[in-house]
């Protein structure tokens, strides 16, 4: 359950977000909204990266703001990034398990969480390739993986789907899907692609010039003319 109460970001005086409320409690949320809304500064917000100028998030009912962000992960919030952090020289499973070195693992003797978490995204013939050789795809998975794994509470996921060919996305979408199962974590999805969203979020916020424009089921949100001119009919050939 995220709670976010009147949250304003500035950066000078440009405003990253400003005043949001909104209130996210499926399992599978979308957040979208065009160039420059504030979808990744909402993302940093909640791990920790970004400090609001004013306002609240709760997570599960803790209040982020009590929590700095080296303490972030190992409390559950776990994100993906628009470029991936894949580190370079590290096997896929080394990738996995530096994260497991801090955060609480899931009670399973930490091989097989690793194992596990690699096999959740489709990697287990990886585990010995270095993070250097592996394509753009796996290292988008690796990523998946590695917020997965230990006990996330919520898994931010920033753009996974963009520049993927159709195969992958499909395959990205079946792990979106499970997320919440495998691991018991609510997923927050930002994504450019209606389709991605429709097919995983219950419901989605959308963001326009830092405000909310809409938030609740995702037809009733992607049909909402407000939204469609937000996106100057982006929205027209989808719906
Ligand atoms: N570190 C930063 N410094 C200055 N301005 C920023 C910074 N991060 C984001 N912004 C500005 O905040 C607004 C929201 O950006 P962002 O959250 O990246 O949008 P989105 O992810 O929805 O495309 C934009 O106007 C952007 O230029
Ligand atoms: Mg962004």
């Amino acid at each position: 359950m995220i709670e976010i109460d009147d949250l304003t970001v500035k950066f000078g005086g440009v405003r990253g977000l400003s005043q949001l409320t909104a209130s996210l409690a499926e399992p599978v949320t979308g957040l979208v909204g065009p160039n420059g809304a504030g979808k990744t500064t909402l993302i940093n917000v909640l791990s920790g990266f970004v400090r609001p100028a004013t306002g609240s998030v709760r997570v599960d009912g803790r209040d982020l703001n009590g929590i700095p962000i080296h303490k972030r992960a190992a409390f559950g919030i776990r994100r993906t990034f628009q470029n991936e952090q894949v580190v370079e020289n590290l096997t896929a499973s080394d990738n996995v398990a530096a994260v497991l070195d801090n955060v609480p693992g899931d009670g399973r003797p930490r091989r097989q969480s690793i194992e596990a978490a690699l096999e959740f995204v489709g990697l287990s013939a990886e585990r010995d390739t270095l993070g250097n050789d592996l394509n753009a795809y796996q290292r988008r998975m690796l990523e998946i993986a590695r917020a997965t794994v230990g006990r996330p509470r919520l898994v931010m996921m920033d753009e996974p789907g963009a520049g993927l060919a159709q195969h992958e996305s499909e395959h990205l979408r079946n792990v979106i899907k499970r997320i919440n199962g495998y691991c018991g974590a609510q997923v927050l999805l930002v994504d450019h692609d209606v389709d991605l969203i429709s097919a995983t979020c219950a419901a989605t916020l959308v963001l326009d010039f830092g405000s909310a424009i809409a938030c609740g089921p995702t037809q009733d949100v992607l049909a909402d003319p407000k939204v469609r001119a937000a996106y100057l009919g982006v929205l027209e050939e989808v719906t």
